[in-house]
C-alpha cells in the first residue's frame, strides 16, 4: 500500500495537470437548478482532498459463454496483483491517453451492480437480456480483477460499463451511446432474488435504492412512486428500460436518461441532456467525471446543512486528466455512408427545414439550450434560445439534474447511436421523424416509460410534416454526419 501511495505522489507532480477540486471553478461548474434554492452544494477543496485516491488494479477481459480461451479462469488464479495506474508520470500525449483507457476501462465496484459472475457465465442471462458480445467474444461491460493472487473478482461500473457500445458486428466502440442493458439486468436481479428471499425484504431493498431519487421540493415528486409500487411493477420498470438509456445517480428510475454518446464531447459547451455542467476547459470534464461516479453523494441540497458522510474513494487528478484526454481522442467508427443522391436531397430539405439553426455544422449543435415550456430561469444564461420546442419537461423539472432546459444535441454520429430523444424513446430516425409518434395512443418504441402505457413522444416537430420519401432522405442525409 506504501508502495501505491508513493506512485500516486510522484503522479501528482505531473506539470500541467488541472486541479479537479479548484473551489472557484467548482462553485462556478453548473447552471441553478429549475428550483435554485435546492442546487447541490458541493464538499469543499479541504474535505475533497482528504478522501483516498482510488487505486487501479490490473483486471482483464470477460468472455461470453462459450468463447473464453481454454484454461483461461486458472490462468487468472496464477497473476499477481499489478497495481497498474499509476506507474509513472505519461511524458507525453500518447501516454496520457493510454493511461487514461485505463480509467475509462477500470471498475470502480466489485460487488455486482447490473450482473453477477453468475449471471455472466449464463447463456439463458444473455438471451433474456440481450447483452451484446464483442467479436472477440468478449463483454467490454465488465473486468476480472485481482488484487489478491488467486482470488479473481468481477468489476463492473467503470466507464466502460455505461459508454461503450457494441455494434451488430460486434465491433466495439468505446464512448459510443453504450448499449449494455443495465436496467433490464437489474429487472432480472429483482425477479431472481424474490426466488429465494422474501418478497418484502426485497421490496424493502429496491425502495432503498430508489429512494436517492427522490426530490422532495418538487411537488407531486414522481420518483415517491417506488414507494407504493409492487415488485412485479418495479421490475417492469426497469424491462421498460432500453439498452441505451440508463438510470444513474442524480437522474431517475421511472424517468431515465438517454446515454449520451461521448465521441466529440470535447466541442459540447455543456454536459448532459440538461445542461447542468458547463465544460469551458478541461478541468470541468475532469469535475463532471468525479461527480458522477463519487463524490454526487457528497452533496447537499437546500437548507439541510449536514454534512453527508464522505466517499470512500475519488480518482486522482492524475487519472481525471489522463481519462480527460482519453476521451477527447475518441473517434467515431469508420462511416459506411455515403451522400449518394437520396442523402444528396436531404441534404438540401435540411438546409430548408432550418434544422441547421439548432443543429448547426459542421457540430450539428449549436450549443445552445431551450427552456421547457412554463419555466422562466430567474438567471438566464446567455446560451439560451428564445424558442419552446414542446419535448416532455419531466426529466429537467423533476429530478436532480434538473435545470428547465434541454440542450442541443449534436447529431454526428446518429447513424451509430439510439434510441433518440433525451429519454430515448424513439428507438430510430425513422421513428424520432414519424408524426404518429405525437399521438396519446402512440407505444414508444425505445423507452416505454414506467406504467407500460401508450405515451406520446410530444414535441419537436421539426421534419415532422415531410412526405415519406423526404423523411428517408433526410435520414440518409443524416445517417451520413
Ligand atoms: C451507470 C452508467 C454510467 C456510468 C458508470 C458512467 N456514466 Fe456517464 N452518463 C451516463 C448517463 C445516463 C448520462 C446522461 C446523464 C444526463 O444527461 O442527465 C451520462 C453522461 C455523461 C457525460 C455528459 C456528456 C454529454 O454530452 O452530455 C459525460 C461527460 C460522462 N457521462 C462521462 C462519464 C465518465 C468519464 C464516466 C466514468 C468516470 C462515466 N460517465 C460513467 C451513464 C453512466
Ligand atoms: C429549435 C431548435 C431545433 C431545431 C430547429 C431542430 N432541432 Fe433537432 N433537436 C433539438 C433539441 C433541443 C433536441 C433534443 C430533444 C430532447 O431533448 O428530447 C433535438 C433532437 C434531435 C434529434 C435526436 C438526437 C439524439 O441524439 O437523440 C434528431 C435526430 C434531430 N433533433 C434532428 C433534427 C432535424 C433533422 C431537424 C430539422 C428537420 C431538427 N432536428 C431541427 C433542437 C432542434
Amino acid at each position: 500500500m506504501r508502495y501505491a501511495a508513493l506512485l500516486l505522489a510522484l503522479f501528482a507532480l505531473a506539470p500541467d495537470t488541472p486541479q479537479t477540486w479548484d473551489q472557484t471553478a467548482i462553485h462556478s461548474l453548473e447552471l441553478p437548478l429549475a428550483n435554485p434554492e435546492y442546487s447541490p452544494v458541493h464538499l469543499d477543496r479541504d474535505r475533497y482532498y482528504q478522501i483516498s485516491e482510488r487505486v487501479i488494479y490490473k483486471s482483464y477481459p470477460v468472455f461470453a459463454p462459450g468463447r473464453e480461451p481454454a484454461g483461461y479462469g486458472d490462468w487468472l488464479k496464477t497473476r499477481d496483483p499489478e497495481i497498474i495506474f499509476p506507474v509513472n508520470a505519461p511524458r507525453d500525449e500518447d501516454a496520457w491517453i493510454a493511461a487514461g483507457e485505463i480509467v475509462f476501462n477500470a471498475p470502480t465496484s466489485l460487488h455486482p451492480v447490473f450482473f453477477s459472475e453468475q449471471n455472466l457465465r449464463d447463456p439463458n442471462f444473455f438471451k433474456e437480456t440481450g447483452m451484446p458480445v464483442a467479436k472477440d467474444g468478449t463483454i467490454p461491460f465488465a473486468r476480472w480483477v485481482v488484487r489478491r493472487k488467486g482470488i479473481v473478482e468481477l468489476g463492473s461500473m467503470s466507464c466502460a460499463t455505461c459508454h461503450t457500445r457494441v455494434l451488430a458486428d460486434g465491433t466495439v466502440v468505446p464512448g459510443g451511446q453504450g448499449n449494455n442493458p443495465n436496467d433490464r439486468e437489474g429487472a432480472l436481479l429483482l425477479r431472481s432474488s424474490a426466488k429465494f428471499m422474501p418478497e418484502s425484504k426485497v421490496l424493502a431493498q429496491v425502495r432503498g435504492f430508489a429512494r436517492q431519487f427522490e426530490v422532495p421540493w418538487v411537488p407531486g415528486d414522481i420518483n415517491r412512486l417506488p414507494e407504493s409500487m409492487s415488485l412485479e411493477e418495479l421490475a417492469a420498470a426497469g424491462e421498460a428500460i432500453p439498452p441505451g438509456v440508463t438510470a444513474r445517480a442524480n437522474t431517475s428510475i421511472l424517468l431515465p436518461p438517454q446515454i449520451p454518446d461521448l465521441i466529440g464531447v470535447r466541442d459540447r459547451h455543456f454536459l448532459d441532456h440538461t445542461g447542468l455542467v458547463r465544460q469551458r476547459d478541461i478541468g470541468d470534464l475532469m469535475r463532471y467525471g468525479s461527480l458522477a461516479q463519487d463524490m454526487f453523494a457528497a452533496d447537499r441540497y437546500g437548507p439541510d446543512k449536514t454534512e453527508p458522510p464522505l466517499p470512500a474513494a475519488r480518482y486522482s487528478d492524475g487519472q481525471l486528466y489522463a481519462l480527460a484526454k482519453y476521451l477527447y481522442s475518441l473517434q467515431p467508427p469508420p462511416n459506411p455512408n455515403r451522400l449518394d443522391a437520396s442523402a444528396a436531397r436531404g441534404k438540401i430539405l435540411f438546409a430548408q427545414q432550418k434544422c441547421g439553426v439548432c443543429h448547426t455544422p459542421p457540430l450539428y449543435t449549436n450549443n445552445k439550450l431551450i427552456a421547457v415550456e412554463g419555466f422562466t430561469g430567474s438567471a438566464a444564461p446567455a446560451e439560451v434560445m428564445p424558442i419552446h420546442i414542446g419535448v416532455d419537461p419531466r426529466y429537467t423539472l423533476q429530478t436532480h439534474k434538473g435545470t428547465g432546459y434541454y440542450k442541443v444535441p449534436s447529431l454526428r454520429g446518429v447513424w451509430y447511436r439510439g434510441p433518440f430523444g433525451h429519454n430515448g424513446s424513439a428507438l430510430t430516425l425513422e421513428d424520432w421523424f414519424n408524426p404518429a409518434r405525437l399521438e396519446p395512443d402512440y407505444i414508444p418504441t425505445g423507452f416505454k416509460g414506467y406504467d407500460g402505457k401508450t405515451r406520446s413522444i410530444p414535441g419537436h416537430p421539426f421534419g415532422l410534416s415531410l412526405k415519406p420519401s423526404e423523411r428517408a432522405d433526410l435520414i440518409a442525409f443524416l445517417k451520413t454526419l
